[in-house]
């Protein structure tokens, strides 16, 4: 027998798409691992939904291929792609009961009554729908609908399954309690998954790995704590979890350390990029919880004055007025207990681990 690693759930080389002369995917090589929860997370228009229609089949890539399994797919038809297809707006068929609906590609592909009855059966038991079978779609909730059109995906059992914005037509309650099913299932079933989503904290908490797209190409892919704690660039810095930008001077850099000048005060960053120059002006990302306060004139802080305090219940926003951040404005959390008044000047204490810096990018950081 052979002893070779598993061929990926899917790999794409080279993929790429125009849509008359205007760049939709610059070539994008992506492997995705069997059993995985992929998710493409990037801003409006930067290409997620048509890596996701590539991968199914309803668009041709104009140049590379890509494998399913072990199989050239690249010009096989979406329906003998052994996929399932969840998409934002449901898309069920009205005049269907539920258990039509879950049966449907069953019944497209001639399994045997028997087998479809059973199978719709556990496809509704999965997402808690077994009572549900006899209503018809506009008798649901959306929260319900969309449990059928994933009972409808999972009922072929795909290779893999795809899912373009699927909650985000739900209020905030259902769709976290969604993230959660869907992720138990995927788990349960180890079905190789790619998400589709513009909600970096959906992506945050689902996902085995995030790829971060921006304008056609995928600007770091990684699980989601690297993406947050160690992202490579001022666009993932910024799209992924708070930020605070600072104008900054790199002083010197000595292999994985930078010695940065920010306002008055003077740290060590590290690690930092490697292609970072060795001096010259800068950008330092500093996160709400890599900010400490202090008393206004504490030597190497950062000098702010509070602008609003924002209640939020656990913790409270504090809002602060800072010359050296971007924009005038930083932001940091503190218990909510320790909130202050609007005009209490304070020192901004920035941790030496925590803070990414990067060169002060001209190519657009936070745009799409
Ligand atoms: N059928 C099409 N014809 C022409 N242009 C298209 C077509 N589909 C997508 N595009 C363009 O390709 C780019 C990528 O679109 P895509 O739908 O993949 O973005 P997206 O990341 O899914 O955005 P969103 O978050 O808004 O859904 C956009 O500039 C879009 O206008
Ligand atoms: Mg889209």
């Amino acid at each position: 027998m052979s002893n070779e690693m598993p061929h990926p759930a899917v790999q794409i080389d080279g993929v790429t798409k125009s849509f008359g002369g205007s760049v939709a995917l610059n070539p994008i090589w992506l492997k995705i691992q069997r059993g995985e929860f992929l998710t493409l997370l990037g801003p409006s228009g930067c290409g997620k939904t048509t890596l996701l229609n590539l991968i199914a089949g309803f668009l041709e890539a104009d140049a590379g291929e890509l494998f399913i399994h072990r199989d050239l797919v690249t010009q096989v038809p979406p329906h003998q792609r052994e996929i399932g297809i969840v998409f934002q707006n449901y898309a069920l068929f009205p005049h269907m009961t539920v258990a039509q609906n879950v049966a449907y590609g069953l019944r497209t592909r001639r399994v045997a009554k028997a087998e479809i009855a059973t199978r719709v059966q556990e496809a509704l038991a999965l997402v808690k729908l077994e009572d549900f079978a006899d209503r018809r779609p506009k008798q649901l909730s959306g929260g319900q609908q969309q449990r059928v059109a994933l009972a409808r995906a999972l009922v072929i059992r795909p290779r893999v399954l795809l899912l373009d914005e699927p909650f985000s037509a739900l209020d905030r309650n259902l769709r976290t309690a969604m993230q959660v099913e869907l992720r138990e299932i995927q788990m349960k079933l180890g079905l190789t998954t790619v998400f589709v989503t513009h909600d970096q904290n959906e992506a945050l908490s689902m996902s085995d790995r995030i790829a971060v797209m921006s304008r056609g190409e995928i600007r770091q892919i990684g699980a989601p704590a690297d993406i947050y704690a160690r992202p490579e660039n001022l666009f993932v810095s910024t799209f992924v979890g708070d930020a605070n930008l600072f104008s900054a001077r790199i002083l010197a850099r000595t292999g994985p350390v930078a010695e940065v000048e920010v306002g008055p005060a003077r740290l060590r960053i590290a690690p930092c990029a490697a292609d970072l120059p060795a001096f010259g002006p800068a950008t330092l990302v500093v996160r709400p919880e890599h900010c400490r306060l202090t008393e206004a004139g504490t030597a190497n802080a950062i000098p702010a004055t509070v602008a609003l305090s924002v209640y939020q219940g656990s913790h409270a926003e504090l809002h602060l007025d800072c010359p050296a951040a971007e924009g005038g404005r930083m932001m940091l959390r503190v218990p909510a207990a320790e909130a202050m008044a609007p005009g209490t000047a304070v020192g901004i204490a920035l941790s030496e681990t925590g803070p990414s810096v990067f060169p002060p990018a001209a190519d657009g950081r936070a745009v799409a």
